[in-house]
């Protein structure tokens, strides 16, 4: 009971004089079972099978997904966002176990988006998408209030790192005793990750190495020393360097 991904579409072998060949589209499906591994549902995402930002379920993916299906209970009613969700397997895993979900992505990145809508739609699972670039304030998300903001591999472009945390920032202090929940590849930049979580006000409230928790079936198709970390608003300083910084 792993991942499996069956080509639907695409043109590779087709008119071979395309100039630009669209990538080869797969559907992979994810499986989540209990503990004495019982099927309980499966999650069938639309994605390329080349490896593009947005469009490709990434490993960080897979192992916040699963966090969200072992932690169901937290999830169950909670108002929950996903940040750079992509193709948005733990926002739809939140969506499945009762949570009222958000899926969000570059809001420059309308094939993202419209990816997402397909795959909700696939699944037959309600969730809002949104245009939510990080570090902008449209009006939509002064009304989104999660208790549970999600986030996978969204820590991989260091020039993008203090946006995303303003953004979470202020989702934080939008809604009392929020949490942010991420997952990302321990590369060198994860330096700067803690500093600018103490810069913003944030504090560490869980680290798990991310396959300390994965079934076994999983782990074969993923790779990478991946931590997921749940991360809360710790002093009034954020609140001081927020406003500072938006003005
Ligand atoms: C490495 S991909 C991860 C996608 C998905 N969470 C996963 O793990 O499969 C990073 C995601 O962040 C999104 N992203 C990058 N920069 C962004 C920005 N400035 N604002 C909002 N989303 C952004 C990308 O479009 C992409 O979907």
């Amino acid at each position: 009971m792993g991942e499996r991904r069956n080509n639907i579409e695409g043109n590779a072998g087709g008119d071979e004089k395309e100039l630009s060949p669209k990538p080869m589209t797969t559907l992979s499906l994810h499986y989540f079972a209990d503990e004495s591994e019982k099927l309980a549902f499966s999650i069938s995402i639309i994605e390329n099978i080349e490896e593009e930002y947005g469009l490709y379920v990434w490993p960080c993916s897979v192992i916040l997904a699963e966090y969200v299906w072992q932690q169901r209970l937290r999830f169950s009613g909670a108002s929950v966002v996903e940040l750079g969700a992509g193709t948005s397997l733990p926002g739809l895993v939140a969506a499945k176990v009762g949570a009222d979900v958000t899926l969000t992505d570059n809001a420059t990145r309308p094939e993202v988006l419209d990816n997402m809508s397909r795959v909700c739609d696939l699944n037959k699972l309600k969730c809002n998408v949104l245009g939510l670039t990080w570090g902008i304030w449209d009006a939509s998300i002064f009304s989104l209030n999660p208790k549970i903001i999600l986030g996978a591999d969204v820590f991989y472009e260091a020039s993008a790192f203090d946006d995303l945390f303003a953004t979470v920032t202020f989702l934080l202090q939008s809604s009392p005793g929020s949490v942010f929940i991420t997952t990302y590849h321990n590369r060198s930049g994860h330096h700067l990750i803690e500093f600018l979580m103490v810069k913003w006000g944030l504090k560490c409230m869980k680290l798990l190495d991310g396959f300390s928790f994965m079934p076994s079936y999983k782990v074969s198709g993923l790779s990478g020393n991946i931590q997921l970390a749940e991360l809360a608003l710790d002093r009034k300083s954020a609140e001081e360097t927020l406003s500072s910084s938006v003005t």
